[in-house]
């Protein structure tokens, strides 16, 4: 929901850019069956959720089976308020291993029940207000960067400093048990609230 309502609202802020009419396509990571290739032309943007403080290892393994052709890349994390620990940072570096140019990275908080109650929420929602902004900032970024359309002059871009430390851990999986109960205590701890935060 997060990586697909940052896509298509990027898509759309680029569209006013653009000569071309610009689209937007959405595959999860794990289909096996979907052969990813990438060109200039693209932007992508990766998005996984955090568990312990993590990417989830299947994400992991299969950002490292992609080819990013140095390709515009926006990283992206969903997580339930607690702390998004080292997860930003591991997705932001497994990117750039497989040959994504990461522009820009955001961590972005799930309201879970606690704070749904508190904000009067119905439903499990991501904040928008913080993921409205990164798109904001994202694309006038793209902009600047696709400038123009000679390489030597295009304009390099400062590395994205998300936090976070090596060396970046394995995950190992979870099972459905162990992740129900971890997303319970999680909730319960997520009454700290800590910020969505983003970086370009
Ligand atoms: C196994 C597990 C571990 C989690 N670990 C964290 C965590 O370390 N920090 C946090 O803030 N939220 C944590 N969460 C909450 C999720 O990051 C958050 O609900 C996420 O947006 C779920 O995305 P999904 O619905 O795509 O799985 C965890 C949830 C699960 C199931």
């Amino acid at each position: 929901m997060m990586t697909e309502k940052i896509a298509r609202d990027l898509a759309g802020k680029l569209c006013d850019f653009s000569h071309e009419k610009v689209s937007f396509d959405c595959f999860d990571l794990e289909d096996k069956t979907v052969k990813l290739g990438f060109d200039e032309s693209d932007v992508v943007v990766i998005g996984t959720p955090v568990y312990m403080g993590k990417i989830p290892l299947p994400a992991a393994k299969a950002i490292h089976g992609l080819k990013g052709n140095d390709v515009m890349t926006l990283v992206s994390v969903s997580y339930g308020g607690r702390s998004y620990g080292n997860a930003l940072f591991e997705l932001q570096h497994c990117a750039e291993d497989s040959g994504f140019k990461v522009i820009g990275a955001g961590a972005f908080m799930v309201f879970c029940k606690a704070l749904l109650k508190e904000r009067k929420f119905k439903a499990p929602a991501i904040d928008v207000a913080a993921l409205i902004d990164f798109e904001e900032a994202a694309s006038s970024k793209i902009k600047r960067l696709s400038g123009s359309e000679v390489k030597a002059l295009k304009i390099k871009p400062a590395p994205v400093e998300a936090p976070g430390h090596m060396p970046i851990h394995r995950v190992s999986r979870y099972s459905t048990v162990a992740a129900a109960t971890a997303q319970r205590v999680c909730e319960m701890l997520s009454m700290r609230k800590s910020r969505s935060e983003w970086f370009l």
